[in-house]
């Protein structure tokens, strides 16, 4: 059975050699954790840059590289609804990690891209591309059950989706939604946290099971970190029953290399050539949608 994806939006795609040119309306740190993250909202008016949940857009830094050559192009999901965050009309949400890296050599690296964004300030300019993305979208099909997993700041398209599901939809969904979320601290679990609890609030409400994996103040039984893999190990029988319809999409996003313990779960309840089989299926009937970095 295949999942028909929602449509993408007929607006106009900027390329990198022609960028909106736009300004920052807001941003907010959201989180109090010392690894900075931040959600920044952009200004799409008079653009005609039209996306959809579970879509990116690009941002180009300004500057160099080394050798004088223009920064490249960074991309970020976008983290709101189509219409933007509510009382922002016509704008794209970005949630984005301060990226900073200790050397060998005891300097740091500043990521370039995260770093220009994390410290821009509302009114600074900014170039935008975009949008690109056409798998990570909602199914159309509203019975549909949903599973989605993120770790860090992979939450941004799972908010956006939430937020469309809950805040603009004018029918109810009529599928089962898990979001399973992994981070290093309760501080950094996204939109769930003291500076921000979207997420929470719908998950409080009944709206979608959240369940949490927090690696650095939780232990599994055998004394190691708890990632999301761990949870979907332990609801495994819930989520199994929600793909059994076969009218499910299971969606995964954040660090790069994520998916191999998920699978690894799925490889131990099936065996391993019935996971490969099923795999290949899921992904061709467009059920598995991985966007990992
Ligand atoms: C589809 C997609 C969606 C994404 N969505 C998000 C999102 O929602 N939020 C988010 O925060 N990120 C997101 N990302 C990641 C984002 O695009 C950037 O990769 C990230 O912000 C880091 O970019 P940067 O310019 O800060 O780091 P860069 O400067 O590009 O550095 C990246 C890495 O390169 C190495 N490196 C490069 N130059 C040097 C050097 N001179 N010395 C040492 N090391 C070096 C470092 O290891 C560093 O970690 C997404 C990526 C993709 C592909
Ligand atoms: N669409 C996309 O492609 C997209 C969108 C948004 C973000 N991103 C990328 O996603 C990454 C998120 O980074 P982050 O710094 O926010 O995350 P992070 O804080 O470093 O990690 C989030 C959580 O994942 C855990 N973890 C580490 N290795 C894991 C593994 N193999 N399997 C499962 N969980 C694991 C971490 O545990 P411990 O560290 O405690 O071990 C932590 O609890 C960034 O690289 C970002 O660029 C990609």
């Amino acid at each position: 059975m295949k999942i028909e994806k929602e449509a993408l939006a007929t607006g106009t795609t900027y390329k990198p050699s022609e960028p909106f040119s736009t300004k920052v309306l807001t941003t907010v740190s959201i989180t109090n954790a010392e690894e900075e993250v931040k959600h920044l909202v952009i200004d799409l008016k008079g653009s005609n840059l039209l996306y959809r949940e579970g879509q990116s857009i690009g941002v180009l830094p300004p500057g160099t590289q080394p050798g004088g050559k223009p920064h490249k192009l960074r991309l970020y999901s976008v983290a709101s609804s189509r219409n933007g965050d509510p009382g922002f009309p016509e704008t794209a949400s970005l949630c984005v990690k301060r990226l900073i890296e200790q050397k060998e050599d005891g300097t740091k690296y500043l990521g370039v891209a995260s770093n220009y964004l994390c410290d821009l300030r509302a009114g600074d300019p900014v170039l935008v591309t975009g949008p690109v993305g056409i798998h990570f979208l909602l199914p159309k099909d509203d019975s549909a059950n949903l599973i989605f997993v993120a770790t860090g700041t992979g939450i941004a398209p799972f908010k956006a989706f939430l937020d469309y599901i809950f805040r603009e939809r004018q029918e109810p969904w009529k599928g089962q939604i898990i979001l399973i979320f992994g981070a290093k601290f309760k501080s950094e679990l996204l939109y769930c946290n003291d500076l921000n609890s979207e997420l929470q609030v719908l998950s409080d409400a009944g709206k979608c099971k959240l369940i949490t994996a927090i690696s650095r103040e939780q232990q599994n039984p055998d004394g190691s970190r708890v990632y999301v893999q761990h949870r979907i190990q332990e609801n495994f029988s819930e989520i199994a029953n929600l793909m059994e319809s076969g009218n499910f999409c299971f969606y995964i996003c954040g660090l790069k290399g994520m998916e191999r313990g998920i699978e690894d779960v799925f490889r131990a309840h099936l065996g391993a050539d019935e996971w490969e089989k099923r795999k290949l299926e899921y992904k061709k009937d467009g059920k598995w949608i991985v966007e990992v970095y």
